[in-house]
């Protein structure tokens, strides 16, 4: 296909429901994409967070090859090693009794949060999230989300959502009424613009939770698989939720969603309560396993923390050299820049010189490369970054 061919073919056969960029991408090797011309970018945004151990790992790679040649697919009403293998795995990553119930996507694996507080609350049907929240597009996640600009034209939503202002524990406790059943956040609001959740508003929730009993769930979908320099968020703030949501980087590209629930609130959900088709499949959690391994092997939490810690320092210095920014802030590797200008023209010209990011809420610049970056591609980016805002009209 030539180029305008395929620009033409999504315009007449794929719903527009994506603001898009006119990037062709075919080959990806780690922090690198090309594009259809051969350009080489730096890809400091891999896949919205699925590419956290960079593009084509070759341990995701061969764990797919090896399984598509034996087995591709098996339902749930029968067993299947690699499931039982990463349930295993990433029990043993929590340190904690925790089951996994597997889905496709974020969204469904909130949908699953969602009904097992329901069942858990047994008539206690309300969920308490937080504004700004992000928690996924189908009905349920995103009465969740609660956010007014996905919602215009969907109503009515999924009941039972009551929305606090975010590290803001006054406004919580007067939010839970006899009908609240968990308290659900993120630990790092990522669509909301990287707000870090403070330690004691987090500590705070876990104690409210346990005095009204409470679940407290808590969204990983960003944040999961070492994006903070822990495994998992919540070990950074020394707590330990009852549920919470696994996506994104867990399968180094291939869809997956993960429901990890106490042992005792997952065992609610008794055979025929909850399914997934497709949930849990061999290739799937097979590629997972390698994604994990290679976490592991390659000390991808260490370099997190180095790296994150790198980037943060560089992100401040340019903050002191450009007055258009007005905030750097971020954990592990995942890092925003607030602007006094509109995001969108500094991230088109990233890409123009051949370094992807993003912008959310308009004015902040999402930076969350792989978990594996090196000091030189930190250097490269910064340097892309700092030409780009200062050639900016302002
Ligand atoms: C924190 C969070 N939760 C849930 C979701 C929904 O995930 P998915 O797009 O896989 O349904 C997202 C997606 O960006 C997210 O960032």
């Amino acid at each position: 296909m030539k180029l305008q061919e395929i620009f033409d073919t999504y315009k007449d056969y794929v719903a527009p429901s994506y603001t898009k960029v006119p990037l062709i991408f075919i080959k990806g090797k780690g922090s690198y994409l090309w594009d259809i011309h051969g350009k080489k970018y730096l890809d400091f945004f891999p896949g919205w967070g699925v590419g956290s151990i960079g593009h084509c790992h070759p341990g995701v790679m061969n764990a797919v090859r090896d399984q598509i040649s034996k087995l591709i697919f098996v339902p749930n009403n029968y067993y299947n090693v690699p499931q039982a293998k990463l349930a295993k795995e990433l029990n043993y990553w929590t340190r904690q009794d925790f089951k996994s119930f597997f889905a496709n996507s974020g969204a469904e694996a909130i949908e699953g949060a969602i009904k097992l507080s329901r069942k858990y609350g047994n008539g206690r049907n309300e969920i308490i999230t937080f504004e700004n929240a992000f928690h996924g597009r189908t009905t349920g996640a995103l009465a969740a989300t609660g956010q007014e600009k996905y919602m215009q034209g969907f109503k009515p939503l999924l009941g039972g959502f009551k929305q606090v202002k975010f590290n803001d524990l006054d406004a919580v406790k007067k939010a839970v009424s006899e009908n609240t059943a968990a308290i659900m956040l993120e630990l790092i609001q990522g669509e909301g613009g990287i707000n870090i959740a403070d330690k004691d508003f987090v500590l705070g929730l876990r104690k409210l939770c346990d005095e009204k009993k409470l679940l407290l769930i808590v969204d990983e979908v960003q944040t999961g698989i070492g994006r903070t320099g822990k495994m998992f968020g919540w070990q950074a703030y020394g707590i330990v939720p009852d549920i919470f949501v696994l996506a994104k980087a867990l399968a180094g590209g291939l869809p997956i969603g993960v429901m990890m629930a106490r042992k005792d609130l997952a065992d609610l959900l008794t055979p025929g309560t909850h399914a997934s088709t497709f949930g849990g499949g061999p290739v799937i959690c097979k590629a997972a396993l390698a994604v994990l391994t290679a976490v592991q092997k390659e000390k991808m939490l260490d370099n997190t923390l180095k790296m994150g810690e790198l980037l943060l320092k560089k992100l401040n210095l340019l903050k002191e050299k450009c007055p258009v920014i007005k905030d750097v802030r971020g954990m592990g590797l995942m890092c925003g820049v607030e602007l006094s200008i509109p995001g969108k023209p500094i991230v088109e010209a990233c890409a123009k010189e051949g370094l992807l990011i993003n912008c959310t809420h308009d004015h902040v610049l999402r930076v969350m490369p792989a978990l594996n970056v090196t000091a030189g591609q930190i250097n490269t980016a910064i340097k892309i970054l700092e030409n780009v805002i200062k050639e900016a009209k302002l």
